[in-house]
């Protein structure tokens, strides 16, 4: 059974007493909904205070990114190794990463390992941009990023690994991609593509997210594709009332799951 997951990517939002307080403020209102794995993920500064805010609950906090070297000279950076205790979850891979600092499919794939070797879970982000899509090129070009992202992955360690299936184009857009086609390249390629790597039954257990302008008023079509898992979610993240309302709808539309 797969636990459909809600995870907010707070992005560079939020100071850290916003963030401390969104996170209070989140737990009342999400209180009623069972079986749904809940996450944030604020900026590392907000880390702590919203680690702190949101201890002993359901909700879990994830990083944004996650350094593969423990330590050393990377100026800015942030080891998995230093978020220990901290996180649980690092999302590795966002395409603004890949985008703005550079980050390459080798980079995630050690990211992705140097994770789990610190027991985060990671949430890893692929998707193609407009032109791979309208070429025709999404499938192999996402097929390519899960296998890079993949390397020397045991099969073991993906009963911890999340992915996000984002395409680039539907990210902060308002342009979201139809739940078909999202259903088609989550079950028709990503799960193809796992099956190919670790065999039908990880294929079918490892939790595989849609994130791009995700809310409220879209959410139901996704969880109602049997491939998708839940979603990681930008903007609609950022306000109490939406998140809650994605976790309820999440709770609601995969009821079989949510009891597992
Ligand atoms: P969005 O962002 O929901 O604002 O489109 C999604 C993401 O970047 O993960």
């Amino acid at each position: 059974m797969r636990i459909p997951v809600i995870a907010g990517n707070w992005k560079m939002h939020k100071s850290v007493a916003e963030s401390a307080a969104f996170a209070r403020e989140l737990l009342p209102s999400i209180a009623e909904f069972d079986g749904v794995e809940r996450i944030v993920a604020p900026t590392f500064l907000a880390l702590t205070a919203v680690a702190e805010a949101l201890r002993g609950s359901s909700v879990g906090v994830s990083a944004q990114d996650a350094h593969f070297e423990p330590q050393g000279a990377y100026t800015s950076q942030v080891s998995a190794a230093m978020l220990g205790g901290i996180a649980s979850y690092a999302i590795i891979g966002h395409s603004e990463c890949r985008a703005w600092l550079g980050e390459t499919d080798e980079r995630v794939n050690l990211k992705v390992r140097a994770a789990l070797t610190c027991e985060l879970t990671p949430i890893v982000a692929v998707g193609e941009n407009l032109r791979q899509n309208e070429a025709g090129a999404t499938n192999d070009g996402i097929s390519a990023q899960v296998r890079a992202a993949l390397q020397f992955v045991e099969p073991a360690g993906m009963s911890r690994v999340i992915l996000a299936y984002e395409p680039v184009w539907a990210i902060g857009t308002g342009r979201n991609a139809s739940a078909t086609i999202v259903g088609d390249v989550i079950g028709g390629c990503i799960r193809k593509t796992l099956a190919g790597l670790y065999g039908d039954k990880i294929a079918r257990q490892v939790r595989v997210l849609y994130g791009g302008s995700v809310k409220p008023d879209n959410m139901a079509q996704y969880m109602s594709e049997e491939a998708i898992d839940g979603a990681l979610v930008g903007g609609a993240s950022l306000n109490v009332e939406d998140f809650s309302a994605l976790v309820g709808i999440a709770a609601r539309e995969k009821p079989v799951r949510s009891k597992a």
